[in-house]
């Protein structure tokens, strides 16, 4: 069995980092582990503008307790009226990395989404013209339309409608759960490609019901059934360059989870790459983890592969139980349980 596995440096693809004394608290889990991370958009003020994104920017490198060389790419949150001209100064900044569409109303902070794709025409085709990637959260908000079935419907309303209308866009389907969203991504061309967070990997929705409501394994999209999980799995350890490791931690405070309605989101970052490990592990496909975790996503976005190494050690630790959180605490993924591989220092 292997027991020590050297990979490039990874990056994560997908990263909720909020901000401000929130932010500090988290934001060494990922900079322990990855050369880069895509960072959402979605603060309580989305960040809509060039300027607002390299503001954030500064505040994330501000934050760094070293130099270690971890970089933020940063994104910018569509609306109905994102302009051509913001799209263009996203780009030239060299720091904008993607765009990011929330359907108004499908998760946290996305009241101010996108309301009708058709609105953002514009925003797109001049996205499509500087090659500068869509980043899709790809669930329905139609309230007729039941919670499970989300992203398989934005599929056939919104996402396949979308590539033949601008076939050059370049699409990352963010977080896919189903079947369906694989199926999509390996029929689509080069330009579509998607994020598979640790999460979905390893929990189908019963986790969400385990001898009682756990808030801590509700996210969205809500983890799916469990031919669902083998389909994401087949797909992560596939060695397909088309998805990619975005763990989609997400934290929010005990007060915000612990409650009678509880925020969406996981946060995993305390143990991203270790839970990663574990599924390419059970799944028997180690030597498949740096390629989806290092070099499909780099590759995709045009950006170089990272130099540095990590380590990872097939040895068990605990989880704590908690961490700080701002004026509050946070409950990490895995919580009092076992992680079964660590990072060697
Ligand atoms: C995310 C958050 O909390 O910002 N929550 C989640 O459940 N994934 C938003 C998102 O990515 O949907
Ligand atoms: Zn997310």
């Amino acid at each position: 069995m292997t027991s020590r596995l050297v990979i490039n440096r990874p990056d994560d693809m997908h990263l909720h980092l909020r901000d401000g004394a929130e932010m500090q608290d988290v934001i060494g889990f990922t900079t322990k582990r990855f050369g880069r991370a895509i960072i959402m958009p979605n603060l309580k003020l989305p960040v809509t503008t060039t300027i607002a994104a390299m503001a954030y920017r500064d505040r994330i490198l501000k934050s760094l307790y070293t130099e270690g060389g971890f970089r933020p790419l940063m994104t910018l949150y569509l609306t109905d009226s994102t302009s051509a001209t913001e799209i263009s100064n996203a780009r030239s900044s060299g720091h904008i990395i993607g765009v990011k569409l929330y359907p108004a109303g499908a998760t946290t902070h996305s009241d101010s989404g996108v309301t009708d794709i058709l609105k953002c025409t514009p925003a797109l085709e001049k996205m499509a013209e500087l090659g500068l990637p869509l980043l899709v959260h790809g669930e329905v908000v139609d309230p007729k339309v039941d919670v499970f079935d989300r992203e398989q419907v934005f599929i056939d309303r919104i996402l396949a409608p979308l590539v033949q209308r601008l076939p050059e866009l370049r699409i990352v389907f963010e977080h896919i759960t189903t079947q369906a969203a694989v199926e999509f991504v390996l029929d689509a061309d080069s330009q579509v490609a998607a994020t598979i967070t640790a999460h979905h990997l390893l929990y189908n929705r019963n986790a969400l019901f385990h001898g009682g409501l756990r808030p801590y394994y509700y996210c969205l999209p809500v983890l799916k059934r469990e031919r669902e999980r083998e389909a994401l799995i087949r797909a992560a350890i596939s060695g397909n360059p088309k998805f990619f490791l975005g763990t989609d931690s997400a934290p929010h405070a005990r007060n915000a989870k612990e409650t009678s309605c509880g925020c969406a989101g996981i946060f995993s970052a305390p143990a991203a790459i270790e839970l990663y490990a574990e599924v390419f592990e059970q799944a028997g496909a180690l030597e498949r983890l740096e390629a989806f975790a290092s070099f499909h996503g780099a590759d995709f976005y045009g950006l170089p592969r990272n130099k540095g190494k990590i380590t990872l050690v097939r040895s068990a630790w605990m989880m704590p139980e908690r961490y700080p959180y701002g004026a509050d605490e946070i409950v990490p993924l895995r919580a009092g349980e076992k992680v079964h591989w660590a990072l060697a220092d």
